[in-house]
């Protein structure tokens, strides 16, 4: 097993992810639409590979937080993808540290996730970044509160400036922010 970054020539690789993992194109209709869009960039965009064959892939686009004062670098963790035959052997948990990993060395301070509440803290997420004022881009039901979370990357901690959240244009969209 092994993780590395992707480039154009894996396009086909990770669109054949996304569709295994999700069931359906509209996840790797999103992730081919980030990977072209420049309020995303730069990415973080890994795969892993099994047998020489990709079995995952993890996607972190630009963000930022709509304050009248300067935004500190955030990223938001969208989509995480393991094929099904290579679910639960620890890939995604990989897949998020390695990517941990790249936006720490890219001095990043903050991460935010929309996913399974019990998945995503073993990771280092803080359930219901909302109740910390960082507002998700579409409101999140109050019974889905905690799927949404935050990381703080750096010894500064979580960012003294909150607000809303306002995510790369092609994840601007409601149908994108249903847990
Ligand atoms: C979620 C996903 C990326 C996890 O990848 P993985 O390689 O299986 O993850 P790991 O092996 O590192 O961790 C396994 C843990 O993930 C959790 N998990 C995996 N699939 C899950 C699911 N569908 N629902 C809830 N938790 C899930 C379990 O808690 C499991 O732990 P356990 O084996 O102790 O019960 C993978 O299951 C997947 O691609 N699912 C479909 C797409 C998806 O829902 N992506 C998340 C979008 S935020």
């Amino acid at each position: 097993m092994y993780i590395r970054e992707a480039n154009s020539a894996d396009f086909k690789d990770i669109m054949a992810i996304e569709k295994e993992a999700f069931y359906s194109e509209d996840v790797a209709d999103l992730v081919s639409q980030l990977l072209a869009d420049k309020s995303a960039e730069p990415v973080v965009s890994l795969l892993a590979f099994k047998d020489n064959e990709a079995v995952g892939h993890i996607l972190f686009t630009r963000a930022m937080i709509d304050a009248r004062r300067l935004s500190p670098s955030i990223y938001i963790l969208a989509p995480l993808a393991v094929k099904p035959d290579h679910q639960r052997q620890g890939i995604g948990g990989m897949l998020i540290t390695e990517g941990l990993k790249k936006l720490k060395e890219m001095k990043v301070e903050m991460v935010f996730v929309l996913g399974h509440e019990d998945y995503y803290p073993r990771y280092g997420f803080i359930p219901d970044a909302g109740s910390l004022g960082f507002i998700a881009p579409f409101p999140i039901p109050n019974k889905n509160a905690n799927a949404w979370m935050v990381q703080a990357l750096t010894s500064k901690g979580l960012s003294k400036v909150r607000g809303m959240i306002v995510c790369a244009d092609p994840l601007n969209k409601p149908e994108h922010w249903r847990e």
